[in-house]
């Protein structure tokens, strides 16, 4: 469903900055495949050249047998949604309002925009009854960024690029959003590329894990894989802390009763 061959990104006069360099990737059709590493390997600026908002330096993306540079770009907007690392609501629409937005940039009847919004609000778990009308000043971090993915999955896409999506929850509701969200990529049967800096939430919900360093991918593998074989040093000690966690849980539950 997605391919990117030989992406490569720098940016400044002199191309000093070499935010990618050179990642090379399928991601089938109803896969999750997650982009994993620290800060400024280049997650974001990845995940942004598939839908086009970063151009490439130089490498390919094809959606579903496509070049994307060939596809309109209403095509791109409907057939992928994004949600943003910083969320990025509009402040002077209503919280149904920038749900909404994609589908009516589409031309989407209002009943059928109505319904949507309504529905994705469920979703998220935000009752459409309390939130459509809100601002989004009047929602907490968390809230924004559940309208965010329910902004993203508006004009039923068939790929979702997610960046960070669940960062500033608090981990009760990120652990039902990411149950949630297992629920959603099934039942809609979504293709997803998922950024995440956080290890543990792409052993639980990843397909694949592509580990990210320096602009590059050190190891592409299912969770097991990886867990089973590291093949790069840094993969190693990002499948540390969760194990750390694991292994200190095990402990306190021997002692327990
Ligand atoms: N618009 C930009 N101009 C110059 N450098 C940028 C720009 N966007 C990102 N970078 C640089 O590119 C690298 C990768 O950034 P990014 O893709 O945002 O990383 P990540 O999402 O993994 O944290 C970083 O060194 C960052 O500073
Ligand atoms: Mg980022």
């Amino acid at each position: 469903m997605i391919v990117l061959r030989e992406l490569v990104k720098r940016y400044g006069a002199d191309a000093e900055t070499r935010a990618v360099e050179g990642i090379s990737l399928r991601v089938a059709a109803g896969e999750c495949v997650f982009l994993v590493g620290g800060s400024g390997c280049g997650k974001t600026t990845t995940l942004k050249m598939v839908n086009r908002l970063i151009e490439p330096t130089s490498g390919t993306v094809e959606i579903d047998g496509h070049d994307h540079r060939e596809l309109p770009a209403h095509e791109l907007r409907r057939r992928i949604g994004y949600g943003f690392q910083q969320v990025g609501l509009f402040p002077h629409l209503s919280v149904a309002e920038n749900i909404g937005i994609t589908p009516e940039l589409l031309g989407w009847e209002r009943g059928r925009i109505t319904d949507r919004v309504d529905e994705l609000l469920d979703r998220v778990e935000l009752p459409a009854a309390e939130f459509r009308d809100r601002a989004p000043s009047e929602l907490s971090g968390g809230q924004q960024q559940r309208v965010g993915l329910a902004r993203a999955l508006a004009a039923e896409p068939e790929i979702l690029l997610l960046d960070e999506p669940f960062g500033a929850l608090d981990p009760l509701t990120r652990d039902r959003l990411q149950d949630s969200f297992r629920t959603l990529r099934e039942s809609l049967e979504l293709t997803v590329m998922f950024v995440s800096h956080d290890m543990v939430e792409a052993i639980l919900l990843a397909d694949r894990i592509a580990v990210m360093d320096a602009g590059r991918i050190l190891q592409i593998g299912t969770p097991a894989e990886l867990l089973a074989a590291p093949a790069h040093p840094r993969v190693a000690e990002l499948l540390e802390s969760p194990r750390r966690q694991r292994d200190a849980m095990d402990r306190l539950l021997e002692g327990s009763p």
